[in-house]
């Protein structure tokens, strides 16, 4: 297993968002994680990356088997978990560059070779299509949304994560940056198979390039319904209110099996 939650429960200014969350994710699975607004999912992504403003009140995290309570943010980074933001921070005075310099130094415990960073930062900005100069801004400062979408990615691809989780990462893209987007992400995993991948999405749209083994609904700061890709487009088609009053036995492998003997 590369990630375990267990019975989770997570507090914000004695405000409790997360219940009890169960949650398993193996090596090399995608998840899709969807629900309304303030449901917690973003609270489920901070939590997971160890930001100190979520009070753990309950349960367990492990990754790799090792339980990361006391550890820190950028420590969980260099163990392998890495979080796309929802709204990625700007950082006025630092250089996109010397972030990213920053980050893969700590990951790779202050070694970096910087003819191979800068060969591979360029590479990268290509494989996304984003602009050159764009490593030379502050971090995100003056970025647009989709920019900074891709910034994220950028990231992603530099540090080489065991466990991305991707919250939002389709908001804000055009749709050939959707597709460009997906398409990296694709790659990477096609690179490195183990990597898991949570993708947090409001829409249907990713999992037309990205294909899930479950997707998961969360509504309350629980995961209420399970299934596969396909409770995704019922999602889509219908809304919540029937999705929950619906059943879907199948889910994982059973489910995809099910599918290829449909086609
Ligand atoms: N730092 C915070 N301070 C106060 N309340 C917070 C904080 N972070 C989250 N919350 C509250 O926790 C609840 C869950 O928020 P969260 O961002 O996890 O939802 P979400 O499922 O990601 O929603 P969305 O789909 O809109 O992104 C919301 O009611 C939110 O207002
Ligand atoms: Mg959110």
């Amino acid at each position: 297993m590369l990630l375990k939650i267990d019975d989770l429960s997570v507090m914000i200014d004695d405000k409790q968002i997360l219940n009890n969350y169960n949650l398993e994710i193996k090596p090399g699975e995608i998840h899709v994680i969807m629900g309304p607004n303030g449901s917690g999912k973003s609270t489920l992504s901070k939590t997971i990356m160890g930001d100190q403003h979520y009070k753990v009140t309950n349960g367990s995290i492990l990754f790799d088997g090792q339980d990361i309570k006391d550890i820190k943010t950028d420590e969980r980074a260099r163990l392998g978990i890495f979080l796309a933001m929802q709204s990625p921070m700007e950082i006025e005075g630092v250089s996109n560059s010397d972030f990213l310099r920053t980050a893969l130094s700590i990951k790779n415990e202050g070694k970096l070779n910087l003819y191979q960073f800068a060969k591979k930062t360029e590479a990268i900005t290509n494989d996304l299509k984003m602009d050159k100069n764009m490593i030379h801004r502050s971090v995100n400062v003056g970025f647009s949304g989709g920019e900074r979408k891709k910034n994220e990615i950028l990231q992603m691809k530099l540090l080489e994560p065991k466990l991305i989780i991707l919250d939002e990462i389709d908001s804000g893209l055009d749709i050939d940056s959707l597709r460009i987007v997906a398409e990296n992400i694709n790659d990477y995993r096609n690179d490195y198979p183990d990597t898991a991948v949570i993708i947090i999405t409001h829409h249907q749209k990713i999992l037309d390039y990205i294909k899930p083994l479950y997707v998961h609904i969360m509504t309350g700061g629980k995961i209420v319904k399970t299934g596969d890709y396909k409770l995704a487009l019922e999602l889509e088609k219908h809304g919540f209110d029937f999705t929950f009053n619906t059943t879907n036995d199948l889910v994982g492998e059973d489910a995809i099996k099910e599918n290829e003997n449909d086609e």
